[in-house]
């Protein structure tokens, strides 16, 4: 199992915090870890990445620059969590703002709240973010919602701080535990990663580190489901069972076996599936970016199935792409009905963003004839080599 994209990005922001060499381990050969080496080299550090051993060394000057481009930023929005570190070590900041996506939208406004409560001061200025601070001061902050960015951003500006903060309503994904473990290594003091408060105790300076990236728990039920529609048998080799409870519940409810094995878990399925109610929610709940996956499988369930999206506004513009296929979908605001059938029958279609083009790759694996997903550009973000490891595991997909 390759180490997460929603973690690694974060890791290699919160090398910023200390000169010296950085490694990191189990990096995902991604393009989003190649278009943040890019921002990270525009800000003055030296990175070498070793796709086939997925290491990446970064070299952090003394001086880094504090200006992080609109053109990079707008690419991967999880570059936003640069703000945090480059406001900790220069005192001020200028990172696009983001803008929309095809999710839905992607507000910044916890984020900004938190570094004002932290002492700076931010404005938004010709498309920009700009944040100034003479020197952090740690302080009590709570999240309206708990956003796995801001979450980050807080901790990644507050373990430079003056003084202690306390973070409430933080998530808790696993992604925010595995940043907490790299900063600790680093030299941060932070506690209750994990839980939804979090303390951070400011420290003067922090030390580079060597870490191991979590693994991709999006990745590890992407190919649980995939197995499940195919009433295939798929062992996922060190993927966290622990971190996709709910998930692998739900493949169970569906009809799945699934067994824990000391190093991953495995899932077959010899009939077809049942239909199964989800409902998105913060970690631990179901994951968001799963749902366009379960979806695809519920589109050939038996039975007809709710599934209700709480995260993002835009999530369901994939499931018209999905009816493509011969799906019988239908959405209601933040609702969709799934009414399963038998089979899909292929169709071109295109994808919108990683977890639906994953998605309508999954469906084309069980349509009837050939599927061809366009912009599947989209899927490399998040997936290494998906076309290759899918073939490996009995399913004939090719990179056109
Ligand atoms: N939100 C606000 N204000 C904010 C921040 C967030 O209202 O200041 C709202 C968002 O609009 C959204 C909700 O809070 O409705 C949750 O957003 P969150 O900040 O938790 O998400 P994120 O950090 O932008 C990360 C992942 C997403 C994943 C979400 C939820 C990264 C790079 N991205 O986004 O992953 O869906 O958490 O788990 O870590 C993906 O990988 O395909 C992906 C979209």
């Amino acid at each position: 199992m390759t180490g997460a994209k929603n973690s690694v990005l974060k890791l290699l922001a919160a090398t910023l915090l200390a000169p010296g060499r950085h490694t990191l381990t189990a990096v995902p050969d991604i393009v989003d870890v190649e278009i943040m080496g890019e921002l990270l080299r525009g800000l003055g550090a030296t990175l070498q990445h070793d796709a086939t051993a997925g290491t990446v060394t970064v070299d952090v000057p003394e001086e880094i620059g504090h200006i992080a481009d609109y053109e990079l930023v707008r690419r991967i929005r999880g570059s936003f969590v640069v703000l945090g570190p480059l406001l900790a070590r220069c005192g001020q900041a200028r990172v696009g703002l983001p803008g929309g996506d095809a999710i839905g939208s992607r507000k910044i406004d916890l984020h900004i709240a938190g570094l004002e409560r932290l002492g700076a001061g931010v404005r938004i200025e010709h498309g920009d973010v700009l944040a100034e601070a003479a020197g952090l001061k740690g302080t009590s902050l709570w999240l309206d919602i708990p956003s796995v960015g801001a979450t980050e951003n807080l901790m990644l500006a507050a373990v430079l701080a003056d003084g202690t903060t306390v973070i409430d309503n933080a998530a808790r994904e696993p992604e925010i535990v595995d940043l907490a473990a790299m900063l600790s290594a680093m030299g941060a003091q932070i506690d209750g990663a994990g839980t939804s408060t979090v303390t951070v105790t400011g420290v003067d300076r922090l030390r580079p580190s060597a870490h191991a990236t979590v693994p991709d728990r999006i990745v590890a039920g992407t190919l649980a489901v995939a197995a499940v529609m195919t009433q295939g048998d798929v062992t996922v080799r060190g993927g966290r069972a622990d971190h996709l409870e709910i998930p692998l519940g739900k493949l169970v409810d569906a009809g799945a076996q699934v067994d824990l094995l000391v190093d991953g878990f495995r899932v077959r399925m010899n009939d077809r599936a049942r239909a199964v109610d989800i409902s998105t929610l913060p970690y631990p709940g179901f994951p968001t970016d799963l749902q366009p996956l379960f979806v695809a499988l519920l589109s050939v369930a038996s039975g007809t199935a709710i599934v209700t999206e709480n995260m993002f506004d835009a999530r369901f513009s994939f499931v018209d792409e999905l009816a493509r296929l011969g799906a019988e979908v239908r959405t209601d605001g933040h609702h969709v009905v799934v009414r399963g059938r038998p089979q899909l029958s292929s169709a071109p279609v295109r994808a919108s963003d990683i977890r639906a083009g994953a998605g309508l790759v999954v469906a084309g694996l069980v349509a009837d004839g050939v599927t061809e997903v366009y912009d599947a550009h989209h899927v490399d973000r998040g997936y290494a080599g998906f076309p290759e490891q899918l073939c490996a595991l009995g399913a004939d997909v090719r990179r056109a």
